[in-house]
């Protein structure tokens, strides 16, 4: 048996003893587990390290969709304490935590969907999403990328550190136990709740390339997040 085949029984096993479990709505999960939320997510530390020295040396200002309590935060302005960043979050909490850490720092939060949130044009030298875009479908996603595009300068990148499914098998596997759960609890369209429906990194570059992006890199080592860089390259003549 592949590593890869005992990560899809173990996958399945957990499914199938999870099925009656309801799902969480989105900011209820966040807030219910703020104590102890940044302990949990120390597993990303490098991740969140690797994700602050991708940034271009130039970037002084940031958009940062779904930025919690601003873990990637903390490693960005470790290195450059002048960025000025706009976080949004649906979780006021994870905000209102973020807003204590780094009060003396350029900051303004927003708690509003990413879905919803106009992010302008042409003005972000830098848009990051660390561990929050897995909870979303392809298609919602599509639309959220080409807005992103659009409000990155010419030059500027799109950071996402993200959770990616190992496989197809993963990738299918969780998200018909995700749409069969939102049949099963009657959760209306346009709720957000929290499961992981994470994409191959295959399909999340296809996404970010369909958006216009130039995949410049992407780090997929083992037991850290995959960190995708996509490049808002400038156009010829320009
Ligand atoms: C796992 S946490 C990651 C937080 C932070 N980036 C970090 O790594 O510590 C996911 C975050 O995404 C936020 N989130 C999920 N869906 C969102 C949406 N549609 N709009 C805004 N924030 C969202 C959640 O509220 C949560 O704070």
């Amino acid at each position: 048996m592949t590593s890869t085949d005992k990560y899809l029984a173990e996958l399945k096993q957990w499914l199938a003893d999870t099925a009656d479990e309801p799902l969480e709505d989105m900011a209820a999960f966040f807030t219910k587990r703020l104590s102890d939320y940044e302990k949990h997510m120390a597993i990303w530390e490098k991740s969140y390290q690797n994700l602050a020295e991708s940034l271009p040396v130039w970037c002084k200002n940031i958009l940062d969709l779904g930025c919690g309590t601003g873990l990637e935060l903390d490693k960005i302005w470790n290195l450059n304490p002048d960025i000025a960043v706009t976080g949004v979050d649906l979780c006021q909490g994870m905000l209102d935590k973020l807003s204590e850490k780094h009060s003396q720092r350029k900051l303004t939060t927003v708690c509003q969907d990413y879905f919803r949130y106009d992010f302008g044009k042409n003005i972000w030298d830098a848009v990051i999403s660390f561990e929050s875009l897995h909870h979303f479908l392809p298609e919602p996603k599509k639309e959220l990328y080409q807005r992103i595009y659009q409000s990155i300068k010419e030059g500027g990148v799109f950071l996402l550190g993200d959770y990616t499914a190992c496989c197809e098998e993963e990738e299918a596997l969780l998200r018909g136990a995700y749409l069969e759960k939102r049949k099963r609890f009657g959760i209306a369209e346009g709720s957000f709740v929290h499961f992981d429906i994470p994409l191959t990194i295959e399909h999340e570059s296809d996404l970010l390339k369909n958006a216009g992006f130039t995949i410049e890199k992407i780090w997929d080592a083992p037991d850290e997040a995959t960190l995708l860089i996509a490049r808002k390259t400038k156009r010829k003549g320009k």
